[in-house]
C-alpha cells in the first residue's frame, strides 16, 4: 500500500483481538489464560487492554482469572471494524473521526494525500453532511456516516454501477443483520417499510492520476430516531423499525464485506450479475413514477433498469426513455 501520512486521524489505542476474544464468547465467561492466548498477551498488559476497553464503555465483568463482556456500546473504533475484515479492496484502510463537516470531504482529503483505494472514512457525526443535488443530510449521532475511495477500471458508467453495488450491500446487510426487509429506490434510496433508511451519493474528480477517483457517500440512520420536521414522514431508523439498537460497527464491517465482492466484480467488467441482485431486491421496477430531470417532470412505468443505461421508463407519451441517475429525483 503508498505511504501517506493521514491528515485527520489520530492514534488509537484499542486491542483488536482482545476485543474479538472477549465477543466470541460474549456473555460467558472465558479463563484470563485463553483469553490472553487469543489477544496474545498476559498478566499486566492484559489487565491494561481490558481497563482500555473499559474505557471506551465496554463493560467486561471479571472474577479471579476469568472476564466475561457483559455490553458492548455502540461506539466506532477503526480497529473493530478492521479486525477480521477480510476484504480485498473496501475497508483496506479505516478511519474514524469524532465530527467532521462531511466524510465525503474528509476521504476527498485523504484521496489527494494519496490514500489507498477502498480507504473508509467514518465519523461518529457529521456538521454539514450533505446529500445529492446539494441537499443537506442530517448526521447526528447514532447514524452510519461514511465515505469510500474508489477507482474502479470499468467501461460502464461509474456513478451507476457504483450506486447499484453500493445498494445492493447496503441492502442485504440491513436485512441480514436487523432483520428488516430493506429494498431500494431507484436511484440512491434504501427503504424499510416504505420510508428511508439510508442514502448514497457518488462523486467524481480527477486529482493525482489521470484515472478519476470517486468517493462514496453511504448515509444509514441506524440509532436515530429524532428527525427534523422536513424529514419526519419521510425518513425512519434501523432502531424506530425493528424496536432495538443495531451495532454499527457490525454493520460497517458487514458493508464492506458484501460491497467487496461486487466492486471485484464491477472491476472484472461482470455488471450483470450486480444489476439482477439491484433488480431483485428493486421497490422501483414495474411501477409509475414521476421523474423530475432539468426542470422538467416525465411520468411513466418503469420497465426495466440497466446497470449502463439507467433507468428504462415507458413515458405516458408511449416511448421508453432511459434516465440516468445524477441529475434526477424520483418525485412519486
Ligand atoms: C442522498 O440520499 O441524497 C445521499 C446521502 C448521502 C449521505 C452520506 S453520509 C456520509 C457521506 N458524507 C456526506 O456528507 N454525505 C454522505
Amino acid at each position: 500500500m503508498k505511504s501517506y501520512r493521514n491528515p485527520i486521524a489520530g492514534p488509537t489505542r484499542m486491542n483488536a483481538r482482545l476485543l474479538a476474544a472477549l465477543k466470541a464468547g460474549a456473555g460467558q465467561w472465558i479463563m484470563a489464560r485463553d483469553l490472553g492466548r487469543g489477544a496474545g498477551l498476559a498478566g499486566l498488559r492484559l489487565r491494561r487492554d481490558v481497563q482500555r476497553l473499559r474505557d471506551l464503555g465496554f463493560v467486561i465483568d471479571e472474577e479471579p482469572a476469568r472476564f466475561r463482556l457483559a455490553h458492548a456500546p455502540d461506539v466506532l473504533l477503526a480497529e473493530e471494524i478492521r479486525g477480521g475484515l477480510d476484504t480485498r479492496v473496501i475497508g483496506r484502510e479505516v478511519i474514524v473521526c469524532e465530527r467532521v463537516e462531511s466524510t465525503n470531504d474528509a476521504a476527498w482529503e485523504l484521496a489527494r494525500w494519496g490514500a489507498a483505494e477502498g480507504t473508509a472514512v467514518l465519523a461518529e457525526e457529521q456538521t454539514r453532511g450533505r446529500g445529492r443535488m446539494g441537499r443537506a443530510w442530517h448526521s447526528p449521532r447514532g447514524g452510519l456516516w461514511m465515505s469510500i475511495i474508489l477507482n474502479p477500471a470499468t467501461a460502464a458508467d461509474r456513478a451507476t454501477v457504483l450506486t447499484m453495488a453500493a445498494s445492493v450491500a447496503v441492502a442485504k446487510a440491513i436485512r441480514e443483520l436487523a432483520g428488516c426487509h430493506a429494498t431500494i429506490r431507484w436511484p440512491n434510496d434504501i427503504l424499510v417499510g416504505g420510508l428511508k433508511v439510508a442514502g448514497l451519493m457518488v462523486e467524481t474528480h480527477t486529482i493525482n492520476s489521470p484515472r478519476e477517483t470517486s468517493v462514496l457517500g453511504i448515509g444509514v440512520d441506524v440509532n436515530c430516531t429524532q428527525f427534523p420536521e422536513e424529514i419526519r414522514t419521510v425518513a425512519t431508523s434501523l432502531a424506530l423499525q425493528t424496536g432495538r439498537d443495531v451495532r454499527r460497527a457490525d454493520l460497517a464491517r458487514l458493508v464492506f464485506r458484501l460491497l467487496d465482492e461486487r466492486y471485484l466484480q464491477l472491476c472484472r467488467g461482470e455488471i450483470a450479475p450486480v444489476g439482477e441482485e439491484w433488480m431483485a431486491m428493486s421497490s422501483t421496477l414495474g411501477q409509475r413514477i414521476t421523474i423530475l430531470q432539468n426542470g422538467r417532470t416525465y411520468t411513466g412505468e418503469v420497465v426495466d433498469i440497466d446497470p449502463e443505461a439507467g433507468l428504462m421508463v415507458r413515458l405516458d407519451r408511449g416511448f421508453v426513455r432511459a434516465f440516468k441517475n445524477e441529475h434526477v429525483t424520483v418525485v412519486k
